[in-house]
Parts: C-alpha cells; structure tokens; sequence
C-alpha cells in the first residue's frame, strides 16, 4: 500500500504541483468508479503534461515518416525502399525506429500488404503491385518516448472493394476516436470500431489489438476492437493508447507465418486492412497525437 500523499505534497504524477491542486479530486472520483466494480486505471498509465510534450516531439518524426511514405509510395517500389524512408527521416532527427531489434524484428517500419493483417518484414525481393492495398506501420523513439501509428497505402488502380474496405477501416477508427473522453469506458470506443466494420460486412481480428504507449513501446492497456459500450477499463486524462482496429474482409481468423515468425495472415486469404491512430485522453475530450 503506497503512502498517503499529504494535500501540500508534491502529486504522484511527477507534475510538481501540489496534490490538492493536481490529482487529489481525480483520485476521489477514480475510487467511487472503482468501488462500483470497473477496472479503473493504474497510476502509471497516467501521463503528464512534460512526458506528453516528449511523446508529441516524437510524434511529429513519426507523422513525418508516413508523410513521405505517402508522398513516394508507388507501384514498382519495393518494400525495402519504404524501409529506407523510415530510416531517412529517422536519421534526419536521430530518432530510433521503434521495431528494429524489437523482440528481433529485423527491419524499421513493418509493411502488410493484401492478405498480410500486420508485421510484415520490408524485403527487397517483395514490390508493390497496381491493386495491392498496403498498411505502414510506423513507430518511433526520440529522446525515449514513443510514438506509434500507421496508415494504408492504394497502389494504383484498386478494386471498388478493397477501396471500401480501406475506407471503412478508416471510418470506424475516427468513428472509435470520438468515444474517446475521460469517464468513459475503452468499450465505448471498442464498440464503435466493430460496430462500423460489422455492419458493412466485414470482422475484426480479436486477437491483436492496441496498447497504452509513450514511456514505453508497449504499455497497459491492451486494446481491443471487440468489446462493449460500458466495460473495459475507464479512460481518464493522461492516458494514451492506440487505435489500431485490423478488419478482415472475411473471416476473423488469423495466423502467424511460420518462415519469418512476425507476419500475421488472414486465414482465409481475404483482404486486411488497418488503420492506427496514437490517443491521449485529455480534460475535455482526446488529442491526436500521432496518425
Ligand atoms: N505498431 C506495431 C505494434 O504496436 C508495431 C510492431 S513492431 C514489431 O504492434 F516489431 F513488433 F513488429
Ligand atoms: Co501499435
């Protein structure tokens, strides 16, 4: 049990304001949600204001890694060469790429194209094609703190349907992001994705799924796409996740290549599309941190 902190004492967030002035009152208001039986927040899911500001300075390497991506992407280029952008831009800030070395992930950036849900490995021998649809999934460390989100990509000419797909992905991502305010519950936002994705058709993968991130790579909570309006755990201001819904065409059903060990496939060979925003839950709402 952590000492009672004095009302005069500096707050536990690490602000260096007095905590009657900084989260007294919030720790009151997070009891009573406690009390009435929902997982409620840990203090170190809880960000604040000078660690927000580091994670944004990194956000603006990574958001700048996909606006190249986006600026260069095209038919012919292989993935590899999205690889090199990322390490450019990273360089250009000595930023780290978050997954090289991650966990042994062998490359910057992690490109999944068509039937490839996430964790594809850039490789010289694989080219983008007209009609491929393609998410970048970039994440980034500057001065550690992280930044994490990606984006799809349509090479040329692509098909009325894998548009749409993409499209609604994309939908119910901002559609999700708009649940997210502080006294809400994760499931608020987790209905909202896969009640977009499910009326048009297609299913969210349930076994992959977002992450609390800025101090470290991957933090608590994990975030699912599958769950309901009023449960998971409460949202309070500070804390940041991701929204990172994969949406199959098909069926739900995923598994992990066996050669490589990282990339994740649709069972059925149907099309995969993913969106991912990085979130901060503020006093009033949510900020975009990064996208
Ligand atoms: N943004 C992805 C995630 O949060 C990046 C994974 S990096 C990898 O899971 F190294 F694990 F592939
Ligand atoms: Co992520």
């Amino acid at each position: 049990m952590a000492k009672r902190i004095g009302r005069n004492d500096p707050c536990w967030c690490g602000s260096r304001k007095k905590y009657k002035v900084c989260h007294e009152d919030f720790d009151r208001r997070i009891e009573v949600i406690r009390n009435q039986g929902h997982p409620v927040p840990t203090r170190n899911m809880i960000k604040n204001p000078e660690q927000i500001q580091k994670i944004r300075e990194s956000a603006k390497v990574n958001i700048e890694c996909l606006d190249v991506v986006a600026d260069k992407i095209c038919s012919g280029m292989s993935t590899s060469d999205i690889d090199r952008i990322v390490d450019e831009v990273c360089e250009k800030y000595h930023a780290i790429p978050a997954p090289l070395n991650y966990e042994g992930f062998p490359k910057s950036v992690c490109t999944s194209i068509n039937d490839a849900v996430c964790h594809g490995i850039p490789s010289s021998k694989e080219f983008l094609h007209d009609g491929d649809i393609i998410n970048v999934d970039c994440s980034t460390i500057l001065d550690g703190y992280f930044s994490d989100s990606s984006r799809m990509f349509m090479i040329g000419n692509v098909s009325d349907e894998a548009k749409k797909l993409v499209e609604v992905v994309k939908e119910s991502v901002y559609l999700g992001l708009e649940e997210v305010k502080p006294w809400g519950f994760l499931g608020d936002m987790g209905q909202a994705v896969h009640d977009h994705c499910t009326k048009n058709g297609y299913s969210v993968v349930r076994e992959i799924g977002g992450h609390g991130v800025g101090i470290e790579f991957h933090e608590e909570p994990w975030v699912s796409y599958c769950t309901k309006r009023g449960t998971d755990i409460l949202m309070v201001p500070g804390m940041m996740f991701t929204i990172e819904p994969m949406v199959n065409m098909g069926g739900p059903e995923v598994f992990v290549d066996e050669e490589n060990g990282w990339t994740v496939y649709t069972e059925d060979g149907s099309l995969s599309a993913q969106w991912e925003l990085q979130v901060l839950v503020t006093e009033d709402g949510h900020e975009i941190i990064s996208y």
